[in-house]
């Protein structure tokens, strides 16, 4: 086996940064498919913590080339931005980063366009997006007038591309308050560092996927979000606008379904979510507010406060399915230990099907699951380094969890440190 896929098994902020840097340790080419600077991986490498929104976590390792596939949407100030911090702290060298010419660019009117609708949508338009420019990106993506990295390179077509841009969303953003928001010289002057800066990287990701899968080198492909986020899959309208879910992989790298060996889904040993739209299992009470805290649930791109509650296994069981999961990662199972107390969603009332009925009317059927009431859980289980050491309640969480979602434990995380980290499947063989 020499690839894998990592994908976000909930709403996004699963610690999928934290699984991808394990797990890059052994890979020789990360690749990121989907979704912009909309996400945010929190690493943490001897006490100090990084976040990044664009470069795959495999940026901590000198010889891990990482790559930004043809259907991510990318804004390259910020991309500049994060280079140049994460080269400041001697980690990520300019030849690691690859970048598709397909992936396609975020401009400022696209921000605009994002901040100013949510600032004025009301009830159940708001969507709670991260303002980054993502869906407006999409959108220009799919109707055919996205502007690509390669196009920085060819200025007539910046040029028109911009021009029928201008045309088609001038009247919009006129009508929320913004005059004259797209000025094509101006876009065209900001265009021409970022293709100075882009051109060492560019790349045809496809081509570079196929050449180091067939030279058997090991390609870990990182996803963004989470399943419920999918456009088409999650809870929509309440997604992000691209695909999520393990099938990203194919559209957005151009690598075909026969090439992927391994799936491996990230879900936190609870579950939490930023932005508007429906979530079962979510704790409106003190034990949410708790959860929050000792979790330190707060995004990280846009520090919301993220909604707490109980692991949500009919919902987890449907993203196995969504992504064909061969391996599950639990993350943060430290907290729910010192929260000391744990129940799952076993069920949804009235007989709910996610993919059916979607999640707006699931009303969630709990169950307390024993032993995480003892006051020494979180201390032994903190001790712990092999799945066998870990304490009984832990052991049977977990068993009930890769037991009712009917895929076998591959990684639990008892801590945000790399040596908390207990692999129970080899990510390749
Ligand atoms: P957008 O991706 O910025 O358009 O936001 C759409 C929805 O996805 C909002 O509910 C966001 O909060 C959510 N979202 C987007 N990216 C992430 C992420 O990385 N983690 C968690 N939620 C996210």
């Amino acid at each position: 086996m020499s690839t894998l896929i990592v994908v976000g098994a909930q709403w996004g902020d699963e610690g999928k940064g934290k699984v991808v840097d394990a797990v890059a340790a052994q890979a020789d080419v990360v690749a990121r498919y989907a979704g912009g600077n909309n996400a945010g991986h929190t690493l943490v490498v001897d006490g100090r913590k990084i976040v990044t929104h664009l470069v795959p976590s495999g940026c901590l390792y000198p010889d891990t080339r990482c790559v930004l596939g043809a259907g991510m949407v990318i804004d390259p100030d910020v991309l500049a931005k994060e280079v140049a911090s994460l080269q400041a702290l001697g980690l990520l060298m300019r030849d690691e980063l690859r970048v598709s010419l397909h992936a396609h660019v975020i401009f400022g009117f696209h921000r605009d366009l994002d901040g100013l609708r949510e600032d004025l949508a009301q009830g159940p338009r708001a969507i709670g997006t991260t303002r980054r420019g993502i869906g407006p990106a999409y959108e220009a993506k799919a109707a055919r007038r996205g502007i690509q990295i390669r196009d920085l390179f060819d200025p007539p077509t910046l040029r028109a591309r911009l021009e029928h841009n201008r045309d088609a969303l001038t009247p919009e953003l006129t009508r929320l308050g913004r005059e004259d928001a797209i000025s094509v010289d101006t876009l065209m002057a900001a265009a021409e560092p970022w293709a100075r800066f882009f051109e060492p990287m560019i790349c045809d990701a496809s081509a570079l996927c196929h050449g180091a899968i067939r030279d058997g080198k090991r390609v870990l492909f990182e996803g963004a979000q989470g399943a419920l986020l999918d456009l088409d899959h999650g809870t929509y309208p309440y997604v992000t606008s691209s695909n999520t879910t393990a099938g990203g992989v194919c559209t957005g790298l151009g690598v075909g379904p026969t090439a992927i060996d391994a799936v491996w889904g990230i879900s936190k040993a609870y579950a939490t979510r930023v932005g508007a739209g429906p979530f079962p299992s979510r704790l409106d009470d003190a034990v949410g507010q708790r959860l929050r805290e000792v979790g330190g649930e707060y995004g990280a791109t846009t520090g919301r406060p993220r909604d707490c509650g109980w692991l949500d296994l009919v919902a987890l069981r449907y993203a196995a399915r969504l992504s064909g999961m061969t391996g599950l990662c639990i993350t943060k199972l430290d907290v729910l230990a010192e929260l000391g107390r744990a129940e799952v969603c076993v069920g949804y009332e009235d007989g709910v099907d996610p993919g059916r009925d979607g999640l707006a009317n699931a009303r969630p059927v709990v169950e307390v699951v024993e032993g995480f009431d003892d006051p020494g859980l979180a201390g032994a289980l903190a001790q712990a380094r092999t799945f066998e050491a870990m304490p009984r309640a832990a052991r049977v969480y977990l068993d009930r969890v890769a037991e009712s979602v009917d895929v076998p434990i591959a990684l639990v995380s008892i801590g945000a440190e790399r040596d908390q980290t207990i692999f129970v499947q080899r990510p390749f063989e």
